[in-house]
């Protein structure tokens, strides 16, 4: 077993609606977060060099294959929703908190957009993002509903802290997340496929066709910095590195919090996660000329150590004092450190395909 994970911190339960729009507004370096951006430049976004591969596209979202997909059939449902163990059903909670923060954290965004531009072609984009991560949202509000935990999506727009990224950031930053979003669904969905047992909540039902929005999500964002081919060379690149390492590091630390959800799956975070790496790297190849070395055993060590940095500086606000801060500050300059040398640790280079788009195929 690995030790890493054995001595994850346990959050404060969720017991209560205000403690769950309480962790859903949380501004931690791992918590999902609200953004936006500098709505003129994205109005001056020039689709025409991929004219014909972008109606497609959007063609597709016409086409909503799934607009039957989000509703539940609500009494078989209901039967399949069981009691779990206590620290199963928190760590259960938390990933339905931080999935609904991060699909919804979409929508505002995506919504935002649609409003603030008249381009268009980013119009049409952001009208069907909006409507696919609106149904997302939503789905997983009715899981916490059952529960007598829903959130207050209205309130959590009105009340969350709103972080600004450039349009360039936007870009990198949504794309990785549709697509690792993909990469996590369906292997969360291919694991229990094989193990029905291991289903412990109907959600994990809908995930295939749920993942296959985000694919499409993350296909938007790619032809979109394919048609300005100055964001995927040159210094950019050094932007692009930064965001594959901030999407990779965030998801593989929040993961190690939560290590009786994965093992009740059968799987080890780090099993998971590594998976997870695979198919986002191969997805990525399409617009990025660089990828991670997830492979390599000195970056796998690195991550163990934000691992063990995220965890010490949990131990450190738990005990509060004077000692604690000081435990904090030490692990929050580790932390950084090691997300440095992860950071300076060799990539791997390719070149872009003349085909940009994939096929949803995993
Ligand atoms: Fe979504
Ligand atoms: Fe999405």
């Amino acid at each position: 077993m690995n030790t890493l994970t054995t001595t994850a911190q346990a959050p404060a339960p969720i017991e209560t609606r205000e403690q769950v729009m309480q962790r859903a507004k949380s501004e931690s370096l791992i918590s999902p977060r609200f953004y936006t951006t500098d709505f003129a430049a994205l109005e001056r976004m020039d689709m025409s060099p991929l004219r014909e591969q972008w109606e497609a596209m959007l063609a597709e979202y016409e086409g909503d294959n799934n607009h039957d997909h989000f509703t539940r059939d609500e009494e078989a449902f209901r039967r399949e929703v069981r009691e779990l163990p206590p620290e199963l059903h928190q760590e259960f909670l938390d990933f339905l908190i931080t999935s609904i923060t991060s699909e919804f954290s979409g929508c505002v965004l995506y919504n935002e957009i649609r409003k603030r531009v008249d381009n268009p072609d980013i119009k049409r984009l952001m009208t069907y993002l909006t409507r696919d991560e609106s149904r997302h949202a939503n789905f997983i509000n009715h899981s916490l509903r059952d529960y007598g935990l829903g959130v207050d999506l209205a309130n959590l727009k009105a009340t969350k802290a709103t972080t600004y990224f450039k349009p360039k950031y936007i870009l990198y930053a949504t794309y990785l997340s549709e697509k690792i979003g993909y990469a996590r669904y369906i292997t969360i969905y291919r694991q229990l496929e094989r193990h029905p047992d291991k289903r412990f909540h109907p959600i994990f039902r809908w995930f295939e066709r749920w993942c296959n929005d985000e694919f499409r999500h993350g296909e938007s964002f790619a032809l979109m910095m394919r048609a300005q081919p100055h964001l995927l060379r040159g210094a950019n690149l050094l932007w692009v590195r930064f965001f594959l390492l901030a999407v990779y590091a965030t998801m593989f630390v929040r993961d190690h919090t939560r290590p009786v959800l994965h093992r009740a799956m059968g799987l080890e975070p780090d099993e998971f996660d590594y998976r997870v790496f695979d198919i986002t790297t191969e997805i990525t190849r399409q617009v990025f000329p660089v990828s991670l070395d997830t492979d390599s055993p000195r970056f796998r060590a690195g991550l163990a150590r934000l691992v063990e940095c995220s965890e010490g500086y949990a131990r450190g606000k738990a005990r509060g004092g004077l000692l604690g801060r000081l435990a904090q500050a030490r692990h929050a300059v580790s932390g950084a450190l090691a997300f440095v040398r992860l950071y300076l640790h060799p990539v791997k280079r390719h070149d872009l395909p003349a085909q940009i788009r994939v096929a949803p195929v995993w």
